[in-house]
């Protein structure tokens, strides 16, 4: 089915300087950006948008991690892209991403792991509604 997900490039691969190369992995695989804004997450903002792993021993380096500079944060839409995204990206932990995955070829620990993907049909929901107004979307035509 169509969807769409939450992708966030985060702070350390826009520090690489390789956001078009994310951004043109996704387009390879049929993923359209629908919606991108560049910004640079408060405390407040990186605690929200993570409050599922408010519990988590990794909260707190989770979020001064994720505000520590800018990201690129996209709702991207196409074929299963909630799947198809989380293929592209690799597991959480770059030792562990395979091989041409995103992560395995530009992360360098499990913080900073280049990318954020929504897990499922309910989180994309969240996460897109946490970042863009309905009028901010911009389906494709
Ligand atoms: P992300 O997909 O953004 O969702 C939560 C983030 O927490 C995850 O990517 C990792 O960057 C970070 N994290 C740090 N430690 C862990 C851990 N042990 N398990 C899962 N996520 C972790």
């Amino acid at each position: 089915a169509n969807e769409r997900t939450l992708s966030i490039i985060k702070p350390d691969a826009v520090a690489k300087n390789v956001i078009g190369k994310i951004i043109s992995r996704f387009e390879k695989a049929e993923l359209h950006v629908v919606a991108a804004k560049m910004m640079h997450l408060s405390q407040d903002q990186a605690e929200g948008f993570y409050a599922e792993h408010k519990e988590r021993p990794f909260f707190n380096d989770l979020v001064a991690f994720m505000t520590s500079g800018p990201v690129v944060v996209q709702a991207l839409e196409g074929e299963g892209a909630i799947l198809t995204n989380r293929d592209l990206m690799g597991a959480t932990n770059p030792k562990e991403a395979e091989a041409g995955t995103i992560r395995a070829d530009f992360a360098s620990s499990i913080d900073a792991n280049a990318v954020h993907g929504s897990d499922s049909a309910a989180s994309a929901e969240r996460e897109i509604a946490y970042f863009f107004n309905d009028n901010e979307i911009c389906p494709r035509g």
